[in-house]
């Protein structure tokens, strides 16, 4: 079985990262009432290119997660995952130029939560799995039923080849598109995952932790790229709704809705 992805990123990497982001953001809302117009207005030909490039960047961790399950060596891919969508949510903060109280907000709130559920992840989750690997004796209570478990594993292996060929059964933890596309097999899945955790103890249920902050993280994931397609086609087609009377002053291709 290949070893779980430990982290790229050490518990220190992690917090120096959040500690960056936290500081960008704080240091953009105390300068920003000293900024020019322009840096102020979230549709100016500035910002709008800033929004791009952040959207761009988060959008990109899709991506990366995606590499790193199907790369030799998933460390840089889990690295620049975290990266791309740290510098993301920095340049989708300095987009909205501190307009807190308007609906797309929710997307900025949401983006914040999905990095510090990843970095979370990675500290709490993987040391507590470190930890349980480090004191072996501890973490199991008895020896687990050997031939309860090779067949539970043969079943586990035989309903991912039918759910998602390509995924490995060491790294795969169920995502929204399996949820909505087999409902039955995925529930099956995680009744396996389940059942597993229990025949392992201690060690397992660290895992299945991690797999459930992974679902979390991918489900939250799916709603900001939702968030960001509805976001931009308001802003491209239905300007005049989000200006509300006021001068559209963004590319648009209709002002629908004023
Ligand atoms: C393709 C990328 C994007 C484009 C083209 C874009 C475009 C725009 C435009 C034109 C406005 C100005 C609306 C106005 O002045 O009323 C705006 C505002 C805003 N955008 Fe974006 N945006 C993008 C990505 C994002 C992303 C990824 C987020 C958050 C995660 C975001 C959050 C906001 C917020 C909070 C505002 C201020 C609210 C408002 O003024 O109505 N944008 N965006």
């Amino acid at each position: 079985m290949p070893a779980p992805d430990h982290p790229a990123l050490g518990r220190r990497a992690v917090l120096a990262l959040g500690g960056l982001c936290a500081l960008a953001l704080v240091g953009h809302t105390s300068v920003l009432p000293l900024l020019p117009p322009v840096w102020r207005q979230a549709g100016s030909a500035p910002l709008y290119l800033v929004g791009v490039a952040g959207a761009l960047l988060l959008l990109l961790p899709a991506l990366f997660a995606w590499a790193k399950r199907s790369a030799v060596s998933p460390r840089p891919w889990f690295l620049a995952h975290a990266l791309a969508g740290a510098a993301g949510l920095v340049l989708v903060v300095v987009h909205a130029a501190g307009h807190w109280g308007r609906p797309p907000a929710l997307l900025l709130l949401l983006a914040i939560a999905l990095l510090l559920q990843g970095l979370r992840a990675r500290t709490k989750t993987a040391d507590k799995l470190a930890g349980l690997m480090a004191s072996r004796p501890q973490a199991f209570e008895g020896e687990p039923d050997r031939t309860a478990l090779a067949e539970l594993l043969e079943r586990k292996r035989g309903l991912l080849a039918r759910l998602d060929a390509a995924a490995e059964e060491a790294t795969f933890s169920p995502g929204p598109g399996h949820w909505l596309r087999r409902p039955g097999l995925t529930l099956a899945y995680q009744r396996l995952v389940r059942a597993e955790a229990e025949l392992l103890g201690a060690r397992r249920a660290a895992g299945l932790e991690l797999s459930r902050w992974r679902q979390v993280h991918m489900i939250a994931g799916w709603l900001l790229f939702a968030g960001i397609v509805i976001h931009l086609v308001t802003v491209t087609f239905f300007a005049g709704y989000v200006a509300a009377g006021g001068d559209i002053h963004w590319w648009h291709l209709a002002a629908w809705g004023a």
